[in-house]
C-alpha cells in the first residue's frame, strides 16, 4: 500500500505551491497532480458545481490506487470536504482542516485570511481556528482577482499592484498579527503583497499542512522511503498554457521538465 501513488489536486497551477512544500517532506513517492484549468476558477463555483467537480477527480484518483488524495485546494476543503470523506477508501487531507490547528495553537490574538469567495462564505478557517483558540480574531476577505492574475502572470500590472495594495493595506486597519495566505495561488504573489506589509506577516499554509500529512502518513506506515519516482502532471485544459504557468512558478529543483497530459474526466 505504501507504494500506491499519492493524488494532489487544484483548479490550476495553485496547488504546486503545495507540491513543491510536500516533496521536500516526502521524496519518494510517486505523485499524480491534476491541474482542473478547464474548470478553473473554482472560487466563484456553488457548492454543488464543486461537488461533482471534486466527485470526478476523486473517481480518477481512485481509478489510479491512489492511497491518500491532497485536496491542496482551500475552496473544495472549505465547501465540499464534509460531503465527500466518507465515500472513497483511500485517506483524504483537506488544507483548511488540516492546518487551521496548528496555526490556532501558536496563539494568536488576531489573524486575517485573504481567500476565493467560495472558501470566506464558509467562515471555515475562522470556525476551524476558533475551535482551537476561541480568543482569536479572525478577519476574512475575498479577493477574487487574485487567482486570474497568478495564472495569467499579472502581478506587474499597475492595476493589479493597487488592487493587492487596496486589500493588504485595508486588512491591516484590523490591526491583525498575521494574514494566512488561504487559497494556493497566493503566496506566488508574495514579492507583491510584501510591498504592503512585511513579508513574514504572511502564513503560506503548504507548510504545515506538508507537515501535517508527513505526520500522519508515518503513524500510519504509508510513507515510501525508498522509490523514485516522476511525478506525473495532469491536466483538463491548455495543457500548454499550465505548462508555462508552472514553469514560472514550480522552483524545485530536482526536476528539470514538467510533462503534462491533457486528460478528459
Ligand atoms: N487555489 C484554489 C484555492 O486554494 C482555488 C482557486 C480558484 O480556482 O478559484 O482555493
Amino acid at each position: 500500500m505504501y507504494n500506491n501513488p499519492i493524488g494532489i489536486f487544484d483548479s490550476g497551477v495553485g496547488g504546486l505551491s503545495v507540491f513543491a512544500e510536500l516533496i521536500k517532506l516526502l521524496p519518494n513517492e510517486n505523485y499524480l497532480y491534476f491541474g482542473d484549468t478547464k474548470n478553473l476558477p473554482y472560487g466563484d463555483k456553488s457548492k454543488e458545481e464543486l461537488i461533482k467537480i471534486c466527485s470526478e477527480i476523486f473517481n480518477f484518483f481512485e481509478e489510479n490506487n491512489v492511497k491518500a488524495v491532497v485536496m491542496a485546494c482551500n475552496t473544495t476543503s472549505a465547501t465540499v470536504y464534509n460531503e465527500l470523506k466518507d465515500k472513497y477508501s483511500f485517506k483524504i487531507y483537506p488544507v483548511v482542516q488540516s492546518v487551521s490547528k496548528q496555526i490556532a495553537l501558536k496563539n494568536y490574538s488576531s489573524v486575517g485570511v485573504f481567500a476565493t469567495q467560495a472558501t470566506i462564505n464558509t467562515h471555515a478557517y475562522k470556525n476551524e481556528i476558533q475551535k482551537y483558540n476561541p480568543h482569536c480574531r479572525v478577519y476574512e476577505t475575498a479577493c477574487p482577482k487574485w487567482v486570474n492574475i497568478v495564472e495569467n502572470s499579472l502581478q506587474n500590472d499597475k492595476e493589479n499592484i493597487e488592487n493587492i495594495k487596496f486589500y493588504v493595506e485595508s486588512m491591516l486597519l484590523n490591526k491583525v498579527e498575521k494574514i494566512i495566505l488561504g487559497c494556493t495561488h497566493y503566496p506566488y504573489l508574495l514579492k507583491t503583497l510584501s510591498k504592503f506589509a512585511p513579508s513574514n506577516m504572511f502564513i503560506n499554509p503548504a507548510k504545515y499542512f506538508s507537515e501535517f500529512i508527513y505526520n500522519d502518513l508515518k503513524n500510519c506506515n504509508l510513507i515510501n522511503y525508498k522509490m523514485d519516482f516522476e511525478p506525473k502532471f495532469y491536466v483538463s485544459h491548455d495543457h500548454e498554457h499550465f505548462k508555462k504557468a508552472s514553469e514560472l512558478f514550480y522552483n524545485v529543483k530536482d526536476i528539470q521538465e514538467i510533462n503534462v497530459s491533457k486528460i478528459m474526466l
